[in-house]
């Protein structure tokens, strides 16, 4: 069961009460969007960190001054999160901002404003897994179980911001136009650069090939996990536990394959595919 404590359910979705309240939903129900927002979406665990590395370099001419000294919380937050009110107004445009929520709950504001969407997808196993290794070391969300017990919450949508399906179909259905860039993190961990450089056109932004190899260098995990504003070392012990497992944790595509069983596989594929089935949404890696 999951604790009344460490989450609230809102819409029907579990989000931790560390970070949401609320007061924070208001903000994100009423929040006034303008035309140039640019707003990366994730379901949790997809690349979320990873966004809000790469935006602020790319919209600053690979200027490494905010990712180096801005927390990424602050940098680029989450619409839904407490945090942005103290930091909204700090922000530059084009604002940055990442949420974790399905279309179906995004403000009546967001679609009548020309705002733009970076959506990025992740293979749900390899979410699973992340989450998994998360749920140990945050002490905010419960604990995981062991890991065929994860696997059924997460089949369920008992876990944060509910079922993946629901996510990915509630934004791949999007009726937005040339206002979403859909991009996966397999594409990413393949290829960096050639999908900074989508993202770039994306955002009507140019950079020197110089710059894009060095915002690419340190866009890298390795390089990533040694930056304290993006790897939350800045966060107590007590509430992230790094010992137990590094947020930046391994940063791979596939890893499933070292946690699922033939069995478990086969229940979550007829799972994911059962709920997918009939939107016309593939993804690189159904053919796996
Ligand atoms: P793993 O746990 O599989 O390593 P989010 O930011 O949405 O919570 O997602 C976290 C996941 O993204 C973690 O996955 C983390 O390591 C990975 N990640 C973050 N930055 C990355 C990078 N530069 N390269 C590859 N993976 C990265």
């Amino acid at each position: 069961m999951v604790s009344q404590e460490l989450y609230l359910c809102y819409h029907g979705l579990l989000l931790p009460n560390i970070a949401h309240n609320e007061e924070s939903l208001n903000f994100f129900e009423t929040f006034k969007f303008r035309d140039d927002d640019i707003l990366a979406v994730t379901y949790p665990k997809s690349g979320t960190t990873w966004m809000q590395e790469m935006i602020p370099l790319l919209l600053n001419g690979g200027d490494l001054t905010p990712v180096e000294s801005v927390p990424n919380w602050d940098r680029v937050p989450w619409l839904e999160e407490t945090r942005i009110a103290h930091v909204v107004d700090k922000l530059s445009s084009p604002r940055a901002m990442v949420t974790h929520m399905p279309l179906n709950l995004m403000p009546p504001a967001f679609f009548s404003s020309k705002a733009k969407v970076i959506y990025i997808a992740r293979n749900p196993k390899d979410v699973l897994v992340s989450s998994y290794y998360f749920h140990q070391m945050a002490s905010f969300l419960d604990d995981p179980g062991t890991f065929e017990e994860f696997t059924d919450k997460f089949l369920a949508g008992q876990v944060l911001f509910g079922k993946w399906t629901e996510h990915v179909k509630s934004w791949k259905n999007a009726d937005l136009g040339d206002r979403i860039l859909y991009i996966t993190y397999e594409e990413l961990i393949q290829d960096l650069r050639g999908v900074l450089q989508r993202m770039l056109g994306f955002l009507g932004r140019e950079l020197s090939d110089d710059v894009l190899n060095q915002v690419t260098e340190h866009c890298l995990f390795k390089n990533m996990k040694q930056n304290k504003m993006s790897n939350y070392s800045l966060v107590p012990s007590d509430i992230m536990d790094s010992n137990k497992s590094p947020f930046l944790r391994k940063g791979i595509a596939g890893d499933w394959k070292n946690h699922f069983s033939p069995e478990l596989e086969a229940k979550f594929n007829a799972v994911i595919r059962e709920e997918i089935e009939g939107t016309g949404i593939r993804f690189p890696w159904d053919e796996e």
